[in-house]
């Protein structure tokens, strides 16, 4: 079913006041996350998809965090909110509507804050359905799978010729009743004038003393209009999340959604794809291989051909091509350009570029500093606030002092410049190009280009001739050349 078409005279309502009491939280259930977003912002792109005229979300509980969470990603111009102060049911939050629907003869899909990864084409095959059924279309169109365990879901209850005839509410059913395998999943089309009409009709005579919008489609077979059934036939799509275990079911199908694609679609090799946890916007390029116990989150692109070693977790980062990712690293909010080798047991964060070919090591921790083309950290280091320039090499245990107890300093770092083991570079401080600091040296002051400083604090020794070899210089004064 094309989707593309469907999009005059639709409109969507999105059920999602509610707290979500069997969720036991704090939290509103449709602001849980999935693949790192919350729920309810698949609901949104999903609605988003079918091109409505306007969507309109239907908030209450923590309806502000949710408002905030939706408009992270719609269009304020898009969608409408209503607040249901108080939730008295289902019924009750499609009533809040009301007034946006008066005089417009409209069709209506209603969508539940809590059924997340409902496809837009079984949605539009549904819109289809009723828009069609018996030739001049249905008042309302029930979107219904069967269960082998319908448990908690609202049963749909047929005639003796198989018609419908009403869903009656797990807390409200007969032991018969809840043998009934077919289920509402809460996903409904309907005409504007004839759903509002009967809500007017709905009570709350129930087990929950709430104004059911599932009594509406029976309200409307009494008045001789025609219900239509459009049963799906995949119960993973329409599951809801009710409580914390079914959170983390929808979690796992989503996770195999996720993988699928990469995968089959992209050609990403995931050696236990049941062993990692991708977010929905991640996107990583042909053959790189992932393996077990990786995560990836947010907003992060990884190119061709990278390798990514256990225990990883990779957060908002731009990751190039042919880039080696070893054991153990966490790399947040960073750039890393191609080529370049990480880890294992690495740490980059806010905003550490690494341009191509850059060796990050061993204990090696990054954090706002860009590194140039070929230079390297390979052990136990922090490099904060800095730019280091090409071909640089940082030796064991170099540290950019940055912080005074007050405030943060930056370190300039040249090209081609050996800084010794166990360097402290007090910032503010330069190092100029191809420049040695001594193993050991702490240094205060700037380092003029082409010269060896030692010591603590660290003074001129002498000035390299440009073709000198660093190797002798760095003998004499203590340090090994590659650290
Ligand atoms: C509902 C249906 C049930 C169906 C199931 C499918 C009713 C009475 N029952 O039950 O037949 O099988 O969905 O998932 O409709 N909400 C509000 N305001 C309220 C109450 C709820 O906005 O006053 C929102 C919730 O935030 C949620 C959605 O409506 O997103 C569904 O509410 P929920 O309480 O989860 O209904 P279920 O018991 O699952
Ligand atoms: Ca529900």
């Amino acid at each position: 079913m094309e989707v593309s078409h469907i999009q005059s005279n639709l409109n969507i309502l999105i059920l999602a006041a509610g707290l979500g009491t069997r969720m036991r939280s704090k939290v509103a259930k449709v602001l849980h996350r999935l693949g790192g977003r919350p729920m309810i912002n698949y609901v949104c792109q999903t609605a988003m998809a079918l091109m409505p005229e306007k969507i309109y979300v239907v908030i209450g509980y923590q309806g502000e965090e949710v408002k905030g969470a939706i408009l992270k990603e719609l269009d304020e111009s898009l969608v409408e909110f209503i607040w249901q102060e108080e939730q008295l049911g289902t019924g009750h939050a499609v009533n809040t509507a009301r007034k946006f629907f008066e005089g417009k003869d409209t069709t209506i899909l209603v969508l539940s804050g809590d059924v997340p990864l409902i496809r837009p084409t079984t949605l539009a095959a549904l819109i289809q359905k009723h828009r069609t059924h018996r030739g001049k279309g249905a008042a309302c169109t029930i979107l219904t799978v069967k269960l082998d365990d319908p448990t908690g879901y609202g049963r749909i209850v047929r005639d003796e010729t198989g018609l419908f005839s009403r869903i009656v509410e797990q807390r409200d059913a007969s032991e018969e009743e809840k043998q009934i395998k077919e289920i509402n999943t809460g996903i409904y089309c309907f005409n504007s004038t004839k759903l509002f009409e009967a809500l007017s009709k709905v009570g709350n005579e129930n087990a929950q003393k709430e104004y059911y919008l599932t009594d509406v489609p029976h309200i409307l077979i009494e008045a001789g209009e025609s219900v239509a059934l459009y049963q799906h036939n995949d119960p993973k799509e329409v599951a809801g999340v009710n409580n914390r275990m079914e959170l983390a079911e929808m979690e796992r199908i989503l996770q195999r959604r996720i993988i699928k694609r990469l995968m089959l679609d992209c050609g990403v090799t995931f050696i236990d794809p049941n062993a990692v946890y991708i977010n929905d916007e991640v996107l990583i390029g042909q053959d790189t291989i992932v393996y077990p116990n990786v995560i990836i989150e947010g907003k992060t692109e990884i190119g061709e051909g990278c390798i990514i070693r256990s225990g990883t977790r990779i957060s908002n980062s731009k990751i190039g091509k042919d880039v080696e990712i070893l054991d153990n690293c966490l790399i947040v909010d960073s750039e890393i350009a191609d080529g370049c080798v990480i880890g294992p047991m690495a740490h980059l964060r806010g905003k550490a570029k690494l341009k191509q070919k850059v060796k990050i090591g061993n204990f090696v921790e990054v954090k706002n500093t860009t590194i140039g083309e070929g230079s390297k950290a390979s052990h136990l280091t922090y490099l904060g606030d800095a730019t280091i320039g090409t071909n640089t090499n940082i030796g064991a245990g170099t540290i950019t002092c940055n912080y005074d107890g007050k405030q943060k300093h930056p370190t300039h770092i040249g090209d081609n410049v050996k800084i010794g083991s166990d360097t402290m570079l007090v910032a503010p401080v330069k190092v100029g190009d191809n420049a040695v600091t001594g193993a050991g040296s702490v240094v205060i002051e700037d380092v003029p280009p082409n010269s060896l400083v030692v010591g603590v604090p660290a003074k001129v020794k002498k000035i390299l001739k440009q073709e000198e070899s660093n190797a002798e210089e760095l003998v004499e004064t203590g340090s090994k050349k590659e650290v």
